[in-house]
């Protein structure tokens, strides 16, 4: 399948760019570059022998994405986004405009192009604070209540995609809602380069790891969880990706809303994390417990049955292989 995939070069993007090529289809990324870099696309060149096009463009902008489509798609996965929570709460009218505006602008070159088979980033945020003992979420457990505008438009977005399949019902679409995506790819070319401070774990970790920053401060520990730290279902970046392939190759062109997690089915603490990233570098890496972040839910992980059963698709990577991976390309980045 030609597949032209907005955010392509971005960390899930990039990686499911690599998997769409060694699968035998053919990627074409739109990216307008805001946090990420072009070098990207030489990089997945030299893992994949195959050098994908870039077209540097904002999906916001209907002529150029009219335009990138004339030449001709089977599918979009659209990845193209803002993703920074804390950012979001700051500057919420630039996350609506850029994730719902851009899916808009999207939707509406699609549908001119006859393009309706269409794979989209959700996120386990849509099912907001859960209570712990409905544990694993379900597909069909209820969304929740976003904690910030980055939240709100993935379940808005979701909300969108479902009202358009219902209008015209000749679109596919998978809304894929990733748990926590981590890791790099095992080659160390391809990862995740948070500017500045990273807001989130594993990044924060990997620097701890190297030297960058001094501790980890982990967000409290008397949350209902067996350790008292955050649990979550942190998923391979390089799985999730595949997990993009499979949904592709099973949905493509069948009428309908699917709606699957992609995660390991399994919850991991704080603390987990920080041990098995410490076994993985060899490095040592204190911590110290501070308060909560506001915001955070205690524990989140998936049920992963419907993807398994219906995607053919499972993870193959653990919680090592994530710290492994992430401290070769920590350090190749440097
Ligand atoms: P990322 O920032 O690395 O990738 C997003 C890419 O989209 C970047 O390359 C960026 O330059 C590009 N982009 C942003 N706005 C654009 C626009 N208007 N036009 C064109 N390109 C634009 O983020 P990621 O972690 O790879 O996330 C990819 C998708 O997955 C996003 O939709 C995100 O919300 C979703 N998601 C991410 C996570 C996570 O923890 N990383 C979890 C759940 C869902
Ligand atoms: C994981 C755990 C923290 C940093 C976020 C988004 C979510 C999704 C994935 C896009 C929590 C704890 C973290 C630190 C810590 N993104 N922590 N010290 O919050 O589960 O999910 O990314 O859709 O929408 O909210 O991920 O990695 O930030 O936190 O103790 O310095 O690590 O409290 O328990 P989160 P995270």
């Amino acid at each position: 399948m030609r597949v032209l995939v907005t955010g392509g070069a971005g960390f899930i993007g990039s990686h499911t760019v690599v998997s769409l090529i060694e699968a035998g289809h053919e990627p074409v990324i739109v990216d307008n570059l805001v946090n990420a870099k072009r070098s990207v696309v030489a990089r997945i060149g030299r893992i994949t022998g195959h050098e994908p096009e870039l077209v540097e463009a904002d999906v916001r902008d209907l002529d150029a994405m009219e335009k990138v489509l004339q030449s001709g798609y089977d599918a979009c996965i659209h990845f193209a986004a803002l993703k920074a929570v804390g950012e979001s709460v700051e500057k919420p009218l630039l996350y609506y405009d850029n994730n719902v505006g851009g899916t808009f602008a999207l939707l509406e070159a699609l549908s001119g192009a006859e393009v309706k088979t269409f794979v989209f980033s959700s996120s386990a945020t849509v099912y907001g604070d859960p209570d712990p003992a409905t544990l694993p979420l379900l597909e069909s457990s209820p969304i929740g209540a976003a904690t910030n505008p980055y939240g709100w438009s993935k379940i808005m977005m979701e909300q969108i995609l479902r009202d358009v399949q219902v209008s015209d019902p000749e679109w596919s679409i998978s809304l894929l809602r990733y748990f926590n995506p981590v890791g790099a790819h095992q080659s160390g070319l391809l990862g995740e380069d948070p500017s500045g401070i990273p807001n989130n774990l594993m990044p924060y970790v990997a620097k701890v790891a190297s030297g960058e920053l001094s501790k980890v401060k982990v967000f409290g520990n008397d949350y209902p969880t067996p350790d008292g730290t955050g649990v979550r279902d942190f998923v391979h970046v390089a799985d999730l990706a595949d997990g993009h392939v499979a949904a592709l190759e099973k949905r493509a062109g069948e009428q309908g809303v699917f709606t699957y997690n992609l995660g390991t089915g399994e919850g991991h603490s704080v603390l987990e994390v920080i041990a098995a990233y410490e076994r993985q570098s060899g490095k040592p890496i204190p911590y110290e417990i501070v308060g909560r972040r506001a915001g955070d839910v205690a524990s989140n992980w998936a049920s992963v049955e419907k993807a398994r059963l219906e995607l053919d698709w499972q993870t193959t990577r653990d919680l090592d292989d994530m710290c492994a991976d992430s401290w070769r390309w920590q350090q190749n980045s440097h």
